[in-house]
């Protein structure tokens, strides 16, 4: 048995408790960084833990000093935290890699050397309503205005359809730094999570992903009616966009296909990922198996990381009632092959998300046909 090392992990939420998942099962110790009872540290009984917030130096500090290698489950934590703490304890992957990408538009502009394909865009410095007219007269409309930072699940998107969306634009997403996007107009989004490892940068297949008011909805894995050869070029290009970067573990990207069949990188982050939460019932190891053991280079076999049986994911996200994802899981419960995967973090709000379920079946039909009830159900729950 190797020797196991401690891991800490900053941030509790839903990626954090999957991790948590992950090392219970390899009796490697989690040491996470959230707020007490947060819904990784439910899972995990020890003394290791830490109480506070990523974004606190102090309470980074504190973390390194229990664990051996760090890691995180979210990319807006206090980078300048993990630079101090990287000469104590490995940070995987890189501070430098999390610094990067948490600015989205720094993200795209280090990309950009690399010469991956992404939708044209312009970087605001006064946010002002000329400075934005002046850009949409060079990209067009529509056009998506977005913030460089803290962006997740939309929030931090706008779509800017003309002129006359320009004041209302800006006052949603006024004090934060802002970029603007050329419209991609794609006929479909999609997803491949690639772990990169100490010698390796490896990839599951591509899926395909459904996103509602921006946040993503479904995946399909793999892709439906998505060619071979697109498939495999999806994968090339995630892998060679993450390899711009520095640091071991799970990386997700995100696509758009056009058209005309090309692909563009939509955003890419440094961590586990939404769409790769199907690799646990879809695969031999999961999204979550696969970067605990690039962290603590144990190995990966490349055919692990194969879909076993055509997957579907559901998002259950907060309703228009506090218990909505609740009975969405009890529909859950009596549909076939339906794994449900409920995060424990309380009470629900709106576009929140609280729990996934994934189907697997022989085919994709049938998976998608066994697991339309309770889209339908979901559909019915919107808030
Ligand atoms: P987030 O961090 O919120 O996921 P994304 O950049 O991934 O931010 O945007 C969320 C969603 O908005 C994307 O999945 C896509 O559906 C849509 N989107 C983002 N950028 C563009 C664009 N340039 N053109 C068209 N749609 C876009
Ligand atoms: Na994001
Ligand atoms: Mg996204």
């Amino acid at each position: 048995m190797w020797n196991s090392p401690k891991v800490g992990i900053l941030g509790g939420g839903q990626l954090g408790r999957m991790l948590v998942e992950s090392c219970n099962r390899l009796n490697i110790q989690a040491n996470v960084l959230d707020a007490e009872n947060s819904p990784a540290k439910q899972i995990s009984f020890h003394d290791g833990h830490v109480t506070g917030s990523f974004k606190e130096r102090e309470a980074v500090r504190q973390l390194a000093k229990s664990c051996d290698v760090m890691t995180a489950e979210i990319e807006h934590v206090d980078t300048y935290a993990l630079e101090e703490v990287a000469s104590e304890v490995r940070v995987e992957p890189s501070w430098q890699a999390i610094r990067t990408i948490q600015n989205k538009f720094n993200q795209k502009e280090h990309l950009r050397k690399y010469g991956i394909p992404m939708a044209d865009h312009r970087e605001l410095v006064e946010n002002t309503p000329e400075e934005l007219a002046q850009v949409g007269e060079q990209l067009g409309y529509p056009m998506m205005l977005k913030s460089k930072t803290m962006a997740y699940d939309g929030r931090g998107n706008f779509r800017v359809n003309s002129k006359a969306d320009i004041p209302e634009a800006l006052d949603t997403l006024k004090d934060r730094p802002l970029y603007a996007e050329k419209w991609a107009y794609f006929k479909m989004e999609l997803a491949v999570m690639v772990i990169k490892t100490k010698d390796e940068v490896l990839s599951y297949p591509t899926v395909e992903t459904v996103q509602e008011d921006s946040i993503c909805k479904l995946v399909y894995a793999p892709a439906r009616n998505v060619p071979e050869a697109i498939n495999k070029e999806a994968q090339a290009l995630a892998r060679k966009a993450v390899s711009a970067f520095e640091g071991k573990g799970a990386f997700g990207v995100e696509m758009f296909l056009l058209e005309d069949n090309s692909l563009m990188l939509c955003e890419l982050a440094s961590r586990i990922h939404n769409s790769g939460h199907y690799t646990i019932e879809g695969c031999a190891l999961s999204q979550f198996d696969s970067h605990i053991r690039a962290i603590m280079d144990l190995p990966i076999p490349a055919k692990s990381l194969e879909i076993r049986q055509p997957s579907v994911m559901l998002n259950i996200i907060g309703g228009a009632t506090p218990d909505s994802h609740l009975k969405a899981a009890e529909h859950a419960l009596s549909i076939p092959n339906a794994s449900i995967h409920l995060y424990s973090k309380g009470a629900a709000k709106p576009g929140r998300k609280m729990g996934h379920i994934t189907v697997t079946a022989a085919t994709m039909h049938e998976a998608e046909t066994m697991i339309q009830p309770l889209v339908d159900v979901v559909d019915e729950m919107r808030a």
